[in-house]
């Protein structure tokens, strides 16, 4: 269903008279989104422009593995499964299978997509799956300190939080609100922008109000409705469209951080150093939340079996045990003490790529290789032969019979 929707999107952007408007014009640079770029990559190719990626989804590592990057299944868990770096063997295979899985199920979606390309722009496009090799910079949505410790080829910089900010205060309203609570605080809770929370199931969202009802803080709620549809609402909770979610992490009142673990929501909260409960939805949700949990900042909770008195307990817990904020502000320590800021690495790179037409010369001819010439099994198999070339020789010649008969001959 997934894979159908990306040829139905690269349908309706190839179609768009704005995109197609674009290949009249002159471009110095293209910057894409790193997770399935291909249907945009054959405007790269027509426009002959170099280009760069912005790796959002940072546990997806589809084209960083093309552009040459090492990513081996045994320490790189699959963007959408609770693994982490670290796993045992039961969990490797599960991670190798998992991640085979969706470069399987990748490989109707390019035929289509390709011949989507081809109808649009022309049938002279190269493969678009291997223009992604072509790659000349990555800005990679990771840091060790939040993501993982990675082997990165020099045209891959991590900008991490390029987007976090210091707090600034808040609307007059919301903080009214939250010094209604006096001492006590608040939380906040927000599933994003990707996950509506107005179309999460009726039995949820009864569960969630029940909970709030009774947490003695008081409860900021990005909700997508009007309060007036929810009649059900606690006093102490007040919901909001779109709320300033960094002003709000930042803010010395807030105790704790209810979220569906999207990557910017978490470094968001590393950043403002606030302990979380996550609750998974999909895509790479599961993988940021093993990472949180792992660094012990984090309570993960399944929407399957979630019930309020579980996410009542969850809540208390990182609020009263020292130690899911104490981490939260290690990690906020780690992330903060870099060279340079994550937006001033992107623009140096930026201008970089810019600058030099390109960056080719950072390019490792891995990108080139497929996987048996990489791990050089190739090689193996080579060897292999020629031993067994070898063996099967050495066995004709030292064969008592043919020495016997060759013996024979000479007399
Ligand atoms: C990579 O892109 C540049 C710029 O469009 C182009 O000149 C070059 O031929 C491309 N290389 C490959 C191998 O496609």
């Amino acid at each position: 269903m997934i894979a159908n929707l990306f040829v139905f999107i690269c349908d309706a952007t190839l179609e768009d008279k704005e995109t197609l408007d674009l290949l009249g014009r002159k471009f110095d640079l293209m910057i894409l989104d790193g997770a399935f770029p291909e249907c945009a990559l054959g405007l790269v190719y027509r426009l002959g422009v170099p280009f760069m990626y912005i790796n959002t989804v940072g546990f997806y590592t589809g084209t960083m593995s093309l552009a040459g990057n090492p990513v081996p299944y045994s320490t790189t868990p699959a963007f959408y499964r609770p693994l982490t770096d670290d796993m045992n063997f039961f969990e490797r295979i599960y991670n190798t299978i998992s991640t085979l899985f969706i470069d399987l199920l990748y490989i109707p979606t390019m035929v289509c997509l390709q011949h989507m390309v081809w109808r649009h722009l022309g049938s002279d496009i190269p493969i678009v799956w291997n223009l992604n090799r072509n790659v000349s910079f990555i800005l990679q949505n990771g840091q060790a300190s939040v993501t993982y410790p990675r082997p990165l080829l020099p045209n891959v910089a991590e900008i991490a939080c390029i987007h976090c900010k210091p707090a600034a205060p808040l609307p007059k309203d919301l903080e009214d609100f939250i010094a209604g609570a006096g001492e006590s605080g608040f939380i906040y809770v927000s599933m994003g922008s990707s996950v509506k929370a107005a179309n999460m199931p009726d039995h949820l969202r009864k569960l969630l109000v029940q909970t709030f009802a009774r947490l003695p803080y008081r409860v900021l709620w990005k909700y997508e409705a009007s309060p007036a549809l929810l009649t059900d609402l606690p006093a102490n909770v007040k919901i909001g469209r779109w709320l300033p979610q960094q002003d709000i992490l930042g803010h010395r009142k807030l105790r704790a951080f209810v979220t569906h673990g999207g990557l910017l929501s978490m470094f968001e909260t590393v950043y403002h150093g606030v302990p979380v409960v996550t609750m998974p939805v999909f895509c790479d949700h599961d993988a940021n939340a093993a990472k949180a949990v792992t660094d012990g900042y984090a309570l993960q909770l399944d929407l399957e079996t979630i019930t309020s008195e579980r996410l009542v307990r969850a809540i208390h817990k990182v609020i009263h045990d020292p130690k899911y904020r104490r981490e939260a502000m290690r990690r906020q320590v780690l992330l903060k003490d870099q060279r340079s800021t994550p937006l001033e690495t992107a623009i140096y790179w930026t201008e970089y790529v810019i600058r030099h037409n390109g960056a080719y010369h950072l390019q490792s001819p891995a990108r080139n290789l497929n996987f048996l010439q990489y791990y050089c099994l190739d090689q193996v198999l080579f060897f292999l032969g020629v031993v067994y070339l070898l063996r099967a020789l050495t066995r004709l010649y030292l064969n008592p019979r043919i020495i016997q008969l060759g013996k024979e001959k000479l007399h």
